[in-house]
């Protein structure tokens, strides 16, 4: 059954999702290949769908896949499709410039976090409603972190306290997320690290194990495990 979107909601999400997938290995775009049965944009399509806030979802696909992107989704969500670009930084750039006046929290979000619960964009948003113009969800690092030089030898152990590993979504307050692009200078792998940029205060919540972004094949399997367990 297609999901309803709230059309009384203040959010945004914007769902890059035009990568290759050349660390998964050989095959289709990664957002298009299969996690028991459905492509990884379903998944993450559906769970976006399912946050009571979200008014629009916009997606950049591949851009030899807009017509199967836009039939996939069909029975999941209303969403609008358009192409992606080169670099993610491109992709979101495009799907932003799709999003219809009204809501005024934007959220970026990986389809490769194809399990990423409803809650936590719910969280995140909810930072950015309370006042926060760019928020992203962290999770504490749990490996010893070495700096190393050109040649692997330590240089040096990093105190990991103070690391965070960032996920998405990443909200930000609509002017913000638009102004940091449209100043982008050299493609980022996240859009925080734009509005950082710009110098703009950027905030923490809490993460989610589930928001794991599926990157090798090794993630893939513990995807499919996470959802067998019922996830
Ligand atoms: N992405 C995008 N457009 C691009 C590159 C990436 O929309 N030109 C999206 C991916 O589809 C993914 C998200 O950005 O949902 C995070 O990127 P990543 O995990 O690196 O995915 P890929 O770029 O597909 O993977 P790889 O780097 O292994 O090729
Ligand atoms: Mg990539």
């Amino acid at each position: 059954m297609t999901a309803q979107l709230n059309p009384h909601g203040d959010v945004a999400v914007l769902v890059p999702a035009a990568g290759a997938g050349v660390r998964l290995g050989p095959g289709a775009p990664k957002a298009l290949r299969p996690l028991a049965g459905e492509p990884l944009l379903v998944h993450a399509v559906r769970r976006i769908a399912a946050a009571p806030s979200v008014h629009t979802i916009v997606v950049a696909a591949p851009a030899a896949d807009i017509g199967s992107v836009r039939a996939m989704l069909a029975p999941v969500a209303p969403v609008t499709v358009v192409p992606g670009g080169a670099e993610r930084q491109a992709s979101v750039a495009a799907a932003l410039a799709a999003v219809p006046a009204g809501p005024e929290i934007v959220l970026v979000h990986d389809a490769a976090r194809a399990l990423t619960p409803p809650e936590l964009v719910e969280s995140v948003a909810a930072a950015v409603r309370a006042g926060h113009d760019a928020v992203i969800p962290v999770l504490p690092v749990v490996d010893t972190v070495k700096e190393v030089d050109a040649g692997e030898r330590v240089l040096g152990t990093v105190d990991r306290s103070a690391l965070r590993a960032v996920q998405t979504p990443q909200g930000f307050r609509r002017s913000v997320l638009t102004a940091a692009h449209e100043a982008a200078g050299d493609p980022l792998t996240d859009d925080a690290g734009l509005v950082e940029k710009q110098g703009v205060p950027v905030v923490c919540v809490p993460g989610s194990e589930l928001a794991l972004k599926i990157t090798r094949p090794f993630d893939l399997a513990l995807a499919e495990h996470l959802l067998t367990a019922g996830a």
